[in-house]
């Protein structure tokens, strides 16, 4: 492997843009999550191919059109119980499942992810 070879690199924009497109057809339906989503989930996928992709080492794609990324703080306007964490990630590993993203570099990027999830978690279930 050389040594510049990014996650988003190994990965690839094009398919990085299929997990994004699946993860938002499953998050659109999963009973958890789309109380809290937009309807159209056009301009939120959009965003998150910016994010995923600076998230994974490539160009900084969200920073330069919506500045510091501050993830945490952008989810306080929604709330984010344990729940609706580990349906994200759900729907996160069903996508990577539909787009036959596998292998180490899976295991790692969807590590990564679910210590993000819980880092967004910001209600308990009891309080909402
Ligand atoms: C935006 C929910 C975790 C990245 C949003 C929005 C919701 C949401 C409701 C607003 C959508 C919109 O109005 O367009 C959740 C829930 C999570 C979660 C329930 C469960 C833990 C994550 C994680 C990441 C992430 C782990 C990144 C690895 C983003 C991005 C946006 C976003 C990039 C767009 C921000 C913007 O408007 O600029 N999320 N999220 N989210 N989320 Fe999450």
């Amino acid at each position: 492997i050389e040594k510049d070879a990014t996650p988003f690199k190994l990965i690839g924009e094009e398919k990085l843009s299929m997990l994004v497109d699946a993860f938002y057809r499953r998050v659109g339906k999963h009973p958890d999550l789309f109380p809290i989503f937009p309807d159209d989930l056009t301009e939120t996928a959009r965003k998150q191919k910016q994010f995923l992709t600076q998230y994974l080492g490539g160009p900084p794609l969200y920073t330069e059109e919506h500045g510091h990324p501050m993830m945490r703080a952008r989810h306080l306007p929604h709330p984010i119980t344990p729940t609706r964490a580990q349906a994200w990630l759900g729907c996160m590993k069903e996508a990577m499942d539909e787009v036959g993203l596998e292998g180490q570099i899976r295991d790692e990027f969807f590590a990564r992810l679910t210590l993000t999830a819980r880092h967004m978690v910001n209600i308990t279930e009891e309080e909402l």
